[in-house]
Protein backbone atom coordinates (compact mmCIF):
# COMPACT_ATOMS: atom_id res chain seq x y z
CA UNK A 1 0.00 0.00 0.00
CA UNK A 2 1.86 3.31 -1.03
CA UNK A 3 0.46 6.60 0.32
CA UNK A 4 -2.22 8.54 -2.37
CA UNK A 5 0.73 11.20 -2.34
CA UNK A 6 2.75 8.75 -3.93
CA UNK A 7 0.42 7.03 -6.22
CA UNK A 8 -0.17 10.67 -8.01
CA UNK A 9 3.36 11.34 -8.18
CA UNK A 10 4.42 7.62 -9.78
CA UNK A 11 1.29 8.46 -12.36
CA UNK A 12 2.77 11.64 -12.89
CA UNK A 13 6.41 10.42 -13.44
CA UNK A 14 4.75 7.37 -15.81
CA UNK A 15 3.64 10.16 -18.28
CA UNK A 16 6.88 11.27 -18.77
CA UNK A 17 8.50 8.12 -19.76
CA UNK A 18 8.14 6.10 -23.35
CA UNK A 19 6.49 2.75 -21.56
CA UNK A 20 6.31 1.71 -17.60
CA UNK A 21 9.88 -0.11 -17.43
CA UNK A 22 11.67 2.97 -17.59
CA UNK A 23 9.71 4.38 -14.96
CA UNK A 24 10.61 1.58 -12.41
CA UNK A 25 13.38 3.30 -10.51
CA UNK A 26 12.00 6.54 -10.44
CA UNK A 27 8.64 4.96 -8.96
CA UNK A 28 11.14 3.42 -6.79
CA UNK A 29 12.34 6.01 -5.59
CA UNK A 30 8.95 7.58 -4.90
CA UNK A 31 7.89 5.08 -3.32
CA UNK A 32 10.84 4.88 -0.94
CA UNK A 33 10.90 8.33 -0.38
CA UNK A 34 7.20 8.43 1.30
CA UNK A 35 7.22 4.98 2.80
CA UNK A 36 10.89 5.05 3.99
CA UNK A 37 12.09 1.84 2.99
CA UNK A 38 10.32 -0.54 0.22
CA UNK A 39 8.18 -3.94 1.87
CA UNK A 40 6.71 -6.02 0.09
CA UNK A 41 3.49 -4.83 -0.19
CA UNK A 42 4.66 -1.26 -1.32
CA UNK A 43 6.62 -3.16 -4.50
CA UNK A 44 3.57 -5.03 -5.04
CA UNK A 45 1.65 -1.13 -5.15
CA UNK A 46 4.76 -0.01 -7.28
CA UNK A 47 4.47 -3.33 -9.76
CA UNK A 48 0.44 -3.05 -10.16
CA UNK A 49 0.64 0.71 -11.16
CA UNK A 50 3.37 -0.03 -13.85
CA UNK A 51 2.01 -3.01 -15.15
CA UNK A 52 4.74 -4.64 -14.74
CA UNK A 53 5.44 -8.56 -12.88
CA UNK A 54 6.50 -8.50 -9.27
CA UNK A 55 9.34 -10.63 -9.74
CA UNK A 56 10.63 -7.71 -12.09
CA UNK A 57 9.95 -5.32 -9.52
CA UNK A 58 11.45 -7.39 -6.78
CA UNK A 59 14.18 -8.21 -8.83
CA UNK A 60 15.10 -4.60 -9.83
CA UNK A 61 14.60 -3.22 -6.14
CA UNK A 62 17.03 -5.95 -4.03
CA UNK A 63 19.68 -4.97 -7.03
CA UNK A 64 19.74 -1.54 -6.31
CA UNK A 65 22.15 -0.88 -2.65
CA UNK A 66 20.18 2.52 -2.31
CA UNK A 67 16.78 0.58 -2.25
CA UNK A 68 16.11 -0.32 1.50
CA UNK A 69 13.68 -3.61 2.09
CA UNK A 70 13.43 -2.33 6.36
CA UNK A 71 13.14 0.76 8.11
CA UNK A 72 16.29 2.50 8.13
CA UNK A 73 17.58 6.13 9.86
CA UNK A 74 15.14 9.78 8.70
CA UNK A 75 18.13 10.18 5.98
CA UNK A 76 20.02 7.72 3.94
CA UNK A 77 23.88 8.88 3.64
CA UNK A 78 26.09 7.20 1.01
CA UNK A 79 29.47 7.62 1.43
CA UNK A 80 30.85 7.00 -2.23
CA UNK A 81 34.06 4.15 -1.59
CA UNK A 82 35.04 3.70 -6.00
CA UNK A 83 38.42 4.23 -6.74
CA UNK A 84 38.92 7.71 -6.93
CA UNK A 85 36.90 8.42 -3.22
CA UNK A 86 38.99 5.96 -1.68
CA UNK A 87 41.85 7.39 -3.37
CA UNK A 88 41.33 10.57 -1.66
CA UNK A 89 41.05 8.98 1.81
CA UNK A 90 36.76 8.44 2.05
CA UNK A 91 37.86 5.55 4.46
CA UNK A 92 39.30 7.83 7.06
CA UNK A 93 35.73 9.27 6.65
CA UNK A 94 34.33 5.90 7.81
CA UNK A 95 36.23 6.54 10.99
CA UNK A 96 35.20 9.81 11.25
CA UNK A 97 30.99 8.67 10.51
CA UNK A 98 31.64 5.94 12.96
CA UNK A 99 33.04 8.17 16.05
CA UNK A 100 30.71 11.09 15.65
CA UNK A 101 27.55 9.64 14.73
CA UNK A 102 27.84 6.17 15.71
CA UNK A 103 27.50 5.01 11.89
CA UNK A 104 28.83 1.57 10.53
CA UNK A 105 28.61 0.55 6.32
CA UNK A 106 25.04 -0.97 6.25
CA UNK A 107 23.57 -0.31 9.70
CA UNK A 108 21.49 2.97 11.21
CA UNK A 109 22.82 5.47 14.35
CA UNK A 110 21.43 4.53 17.64
CA UNK A 111 19.67 8.45 17.38
CA UNK A 112 17.82 7.21 14.01
CA UNK A 113 18.77 9.79 12.13
CA UNK A 114 21.05 8.38 9.61
CA UNK A 115 21.46 4.76 8.04
CA UNK A 116 24.91 4.50 6.26
CA UNK A 117 25.85 2.99 2.73
CA UNK A 118 29.19 2.66 0.84
CA UNK A 119 27.87 3.91 -2.33
CA UNK A 120 29.17 3.17 -5.81
CA UNK A 121 30.54 6.37 -7.66
CA UNK A 122 28.32 9.69 -8.41
CA UNK A 123 29.76 11.04 -11.09
CA UNK A 124 31.41 13.61 -8.79
CA UNK A 125 35.31 12.09 -9.40
CA UNK A 126 37.13 15.45 -9.94
CA UNK A 127 35.63 16.85 -6.76
CA UNK A 128 36.23 13.79 -4.77
CA UNK A 129 35.56 12.76 -1.83
CA UNK A 130 31.82 12.92 -2.48
CA UNK A 131 28.43 11.67 -0.89
CA UNK A 132 24.89 11.77 -1.43
CA UNK A 133 22.65 12.47 1.80
CA UNK A 134 18.98 11.49 0.48
CA UNK A 135 19.56 12.97 -2.88
CA UNK A 136 22.05 16.29 -1.94
CA UNK A 137 25.28 15.73 -3.25
CA UNK A 138 28.54 16.74 -1.08
CA UNK A 139 32.04 16.95 -2.93
CA UNK A 140 35.44 17.90 -1.86
CA UNK A 141 34.70 15.87 1.63
CA UNK A 142 37.04 16.66 4.62
CA UNK A 143 36.68 14.94 8.18
CA UNK A 144 35.82 18.77 9.21
CA UNK A 145 33.58 19.10 6.72
CA UNK A 146 31.43 14.93 7.10
CA UNK A 147 30.98 16.50 10.45
CA UNK A 148 29.53 19.66 9.29
CA UNK A 149 27.21 19.21 6.74
CA UNK A 150 25.48 15.80 8.56
CA UNK A 151 25.22 18.31 11.57
CA UNK A 152 22.23 20.32 9.20
CA UNK A 153 20.37 16.93 8.80
CA UNK A 154 18.00 16.47 11.69
S1 LIG B 1 34.63 7.57 -7.48
FE1 LIG B 1 33.59 8.69 -5.96
S2 LIG B 1 32.38 10.11 -7.07
FE2 LIG B 1 33.34 8.93 -8.61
Amino acid sequence: MLPAEAVSQINNTLEKYPDSRSALLPALYIAQRHVGHLPLDALHAVATLLDLPDAHVRGVASFHVMFRDSPGGRHLVQLCTNVSCMLAASSGLLDVLKEHFGLRPGATSPDNRFTLLEGECIGECEKVPAMLVDSDVHTGLTAESIIEILARYE
